[in-house]
């Protein structure tokens, strides 16, 4: 390759929320990106992939509380859980960062100074559900009441589950605040917005270009523009988790601001550490490329708000966004109690990764539409693809040259045009990965694993191996069938990285984009390449439940019959040999003194319990422990710590009052 023709291209992947770990579902996307990259690194581009953590929002910044413990703690957390994840599955980014970084903050607070020096942004006060007990502003989905249609209970804010239909959380009948359970009252506030309407010529004109947006996503961008660009609200009220807006305190920018923005701070962030030159990518007359591959849900916010916020700031704008539609399992939307809601991690934990690589990888093609992963169907595929087909030319011929010719492979092809045919098909490959057709370049690939597969068969070098005066020609159909496996494995390198990694070992040789034929080269001893996958395997990673993350109600009757009391704690000592219990004695308003051990030797010394009063169920029913038998229990929240519940005797607690 010439060095003009050497293209600079940053490739990103949805940033995906911190407070969730990564499921089967998002990898579509994640293997997607990853083997056109690998696509694009093997034909010598010099290509750079970024991606981070979105570590803003509502949602993040209550689960850090409910939790007990800092955002920066739980977004660390889940960027480990994330990174270890995504490497298991072959998923290699050039950086993986957050948005909760200091260059983020820099860039996102540049671009909002442009949109207003601009003049782009407006402010408007608002009406917002407000949560009186927990003093925030509610986001829609953290409202929730009775659809004001069709009455059926427990609905979100923005739109009804049970009839479809959509409104404001204003509408629901009574509603209560998932926070507190409070309910909501009306509350003004003044909030920021950008005036995406100043952008849509330009918008129209940048998304004119066909290469920009598949013509099914422009489609849906047109309906968009027929109803007007609404001006988008980039601000939110403190408590909230992200960048307070420089010149108004008490004001953050909304997650969605400066979540693109990680697009480019993780990068800046890369620049930093590998000497790149940031605005040779960023500048806005950049002849680089800029790619975002992207779900179909979140179009609106990289179509129309991130050119804009871009184009404001004097950026350039995409080169092009490849937006591809959702994974479903058998059929069916992916589900917890169906246990298809598989975790990347659970599928680690039962399958190869590169199942599902080969898997989505023989199902994706450029559009929109939705990709099942019908089990069975993934089962039969690889098998006989991969196992049947690919691993298969390699595992017939290898044998034979390590045994009977010490490893070395003929001087000559015994079948050039052969090998030269599957060369040629190198330009349909070459172009199905570049338009990401990939279901497409992986029939081409397996018609030549026939083909191949075929050549071996009419050989036989089974049958040759057992004829006298034959090993010339058995040296030289073994060695044709590994050259041509070569080439087949170079095709799917991108697809199957850790494979092809193994096959470099195998082969003793790298695996390049039409490669050399391999003449008078030694190879090492054949390892298996791959498993078959076992249907049991499946119904291991099905099985394992996901916790659940819905309530279980009981009934009030159920509730009643829990007899919580107060109590006076009498005594508080250790027990010899007891790594966390406490004894404790606890006056109940009974006769007699009740005997508990509790899990809190931790949390609480003797001395600080003694003479306090706690909570207990004094009716469940008692349990022979180690070291005796105990008689109730006293009641515990909190992350670990300090967590029995104390009671203040002079707020009138009483030894044996009933607590209801
Ligand atoms: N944080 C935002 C993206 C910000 S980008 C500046 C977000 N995160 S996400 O975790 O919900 O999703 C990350 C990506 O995974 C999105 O592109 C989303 O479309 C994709 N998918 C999430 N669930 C998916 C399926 N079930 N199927 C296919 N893709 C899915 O959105
Ligand atoms: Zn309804």
């Amino acid at each position: 390759m010439t060095d003009s023709s050497v293209r600079k291209i940053l490739v990103t992947s949805a940033l995906p929320y911190a407070n969730g770990s990564i499921h089967i579902g998002h990898l579509v996307e994640y293997i997607q990106t990853d083997i056109w990259v690998r696509f694009q690194k093997l034909r010598g581009h010099e290509c750079y992939y970024v991606c981070a953590d979105d570590a803003h929002g509502t949602p993040i910044m209550l689960r850090a509380q409910q939790g007990g413990i800092h955002p920066e703690e739980l977004i660390a957390g889940f960027n480990a859980e994330h990174q270890a994840d995504f490497r298991d599955f072959g998923i290699e980014f050039d950086n993986y960062y957050s948005t909760h970084s200091p260059e983020n903050r820099t860039l996102a607070g540049q671009i909002y100074q442009s949109l207003k020096d601009g003049g782009h942004i407006i402010s408007r006060t608002i009406s917002q559900a407000y949560d009186p007990e927990k003093q925030m502003f509610l986001p829609d989905r953290f409202v929730r009441g009775e659809c004001p249609k069709c009455g059926a209970k427990d609905q979100y804010g923005d739109n009804c589950e049970a009839c479809g239909a959509t409104y404001n959380p204003t509408d629901l009948k009574n509603p209560v605040s998932a926070v507190s359970g409070a309910t909501p009252i009306e509350k003004d506030s003044e909030h920021f917005f950008v005036n995406l309407s100043d952008f849509e010529t330009m918008l129209q004109e940048w998304m004119s270009d066909s290469k920009v947006l598949h013509p099914a996503v422009k489609h849906k961008l047109n309906e968009w523009f027929e109803t007007g660009l609404q001006a988008w609200d980039i601000s939110r009220d403190a408590p909230y988790f992200g960048f307070e807006i420089p010149d108004h305190p008490g004001k953050y920018f909304y997650v969605w601001l400066d979540a693109p923005v990680g697009y480019m701070a993780s990068f800046k962030n890369l620049c930093d550490k590998q000497k790149l030159d940031f605005n040779e990518f960023w500048s806005a007359d950049s002849k680089a490329e800029l790619y975002h591959f992207i779900g179909k849900d979140i179009v609106y916010f990289h179509s129309l708000f991130w050119p804009a916020m871009l184009t404001a700031a004097g950026f350039r704008k995409p080169s092009a966004i490849f937006v591809h539609g959702f994974l479903t399992v058998d059929g069916q939307k992916m589900s917890k109690s169906r246990g298809t809601f598989v975790n990347a991690r659970t599928y680690l934990e039962n399958l190869d990764p590169e199942y599902l690589r080969y898997y989505f990888a023989a199902k994706l093609g450029s559009g929109v539409d939705d990709l099942d992963l019908n089990l069975d169907d993934f089962i039969q595929r690889v098998n006989s693809d991969l196992v049947g087909k690919i691993v298969n030319i390699a595992s017939r011929c290898s044998g034979f040259i390590t045994k009977r010719f010490d490893g070395k492979l003929a001087a000559s092809l015994a079948d050039s045009e052969l090998y030269q045919s599957f060369l040629d098909k190198e330009t349909v490959i070459a172009s199905a990965y570049e338009n990401r057709e990939y279901n497409k370049l992986v029939r081409e690939i397996m018609a030549l694993a026939d083909r191949a597969n075929q050549y071996v068969d009419e050989y036989k070098p089974w049958v040759m191996a057992k004829q006298a005066g034959e090993e010339a020609q058995l040296q030289a159909v073994c060695s044709q069938a590994l050259n041509l496996f070569r080439v087949l494995m170079s095709y799917l390198s991108p697809i199957l990285p850790l494979m092809a990694n193994k096959v470099e070992d195998f082969l003793a040789a790298a695996l390049t984009w039409k490669p050399e034929p391999l003449l008078d080269h030694s190879i090492n001893k054949f390892k298996p390449l791959m498993k078959r996958i076992e249907q049991k395997q499946v119904d291991a990673m099905i099985e394992k439940k996901e916790p659940e993350p819905e309530v279980e109600f009981v009934d009030y009757e159920d509730f009643a019959k829990v007899d919580l009391r107060i109590a006076h704690i009498v005594k508080a000592e250790h027990i010899e040999g007891a790594a966390k219990l406490l004894r404790l004695t606890l006056d109940v308003g009974e006769e007699k003194t009740r005997n508990v051990f509790a899990g809190i030797k931790d949390a609480y010394t003797p001395e600080e319990l003694t003479g306090r009063f706690t909570l207990m169920v004094a009716n469940l029913k008692p349990r022979k422990m180690r070291f005796g038998l105990s008689e109730g229990m006293v009641l515990a929240a909190g992350p670990g710590k300090k967590e029995i519940f104390l009671l203040q005797p002079d707020d009138g607690a009483k030894a044996g009052m009933r607590v209801k």
